[in-house]
């Protein structure tokens, strides 16, 4: 597996608003979308290209356009739906499916309560949206997920993750082709496992506590 792990003042800049307590609901779901656009431009950095000729006003040439089958985006639900416009600005041709996970906060468990994703994924490249990597859990379970309908392979963004998430997402990728791109690696996790530093709960800072 790899990790990258953003090393660019504007992203830490960033970062450091969207953790503050006082920064609000508006300016949060900007910060993710901007951040996202941010973390896309390293993810997509092996996306699947092929010859493309064109003419310009003045001669032929040969650029590149993506190749088929189209990059998959998947926002996890809720809180990587927060993500997806930042990415999509970037990838617009590609697709978008949607996993519906959540944490049980007792057992720490996730459970997939919705599921919209082409019914094979083979030969595909697929992109996760999950702002947050905290024991891992629910993005093993997403990765599995993709890789059960055939991905060829994953790659992750996360906006903050922890050492524990991302050995738990070493295990569960084996020897498949998973990468793993990180706004910032925090200390770890508190009781609760959440991540400390971290910024909360993000799914209850972008849409509320419905
Ligand atoms: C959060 C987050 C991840 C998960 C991370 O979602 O968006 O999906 O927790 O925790 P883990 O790494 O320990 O599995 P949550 O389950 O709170 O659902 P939400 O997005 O609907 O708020
Ligand atoms: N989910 C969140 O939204 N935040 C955390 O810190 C951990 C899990």
């Amino acid at each position: 597996m790899r990790v990258f792990v953003a090393d660019h003042p504007l992203i830490t800049h960033k970062l450091t608003v969207l953790r503050d307590t006082k920064t609000s609901q508006p300016t949060f779901r900007l910060l993710i979308e901007e951040l996202m656009t941010l973390l896309a431009y390293e993810a997509t950095r092996e996306v699947r290209v092929e010859p493309h000729a064109i003419e310009t006003p003045v001669a032929p040439t040969t650029g590149v356009k993506l190749s088929e089958p189209l990059p998959l985006i998947v926002p996890i639900l809720r809180a990587g739906l927060g993500m997806l416009e930042g990415m999509v600005k970037l990838v617009p041709t590609a697709e978008v499916g949607f996993l519906g996970m959540a944490r049980d906060e007792e057992t720490l468990q996730p459970t997939t309560y919705a599921e919209r994703l082409p019914e094979s994924l083979a030969g595909r490249q697929c992109f996760v949206l999950d702002p947050m990597l905290a024991t891992g859990g629910s993005l093993a379970a997403a990765i599995k997920f993709l890789f059960d309908r055939g991905a060829d392979d994953v790659t992750a963004i996360c906006v903050l993750g922890t050492p524990e998430g991302v050995e738990a997402i070493e295990q569960a990728a084996g020897d498949r082709e998973v990468t793993l791109v990180l706004g910032a690696l925090d200390d770890g996790l508190n009781e609760q496992a959440y991540i400390v530093p971290g910024l909360g709960d993000a799914g209850d800072r972008l849409y509320g506590t419905a």
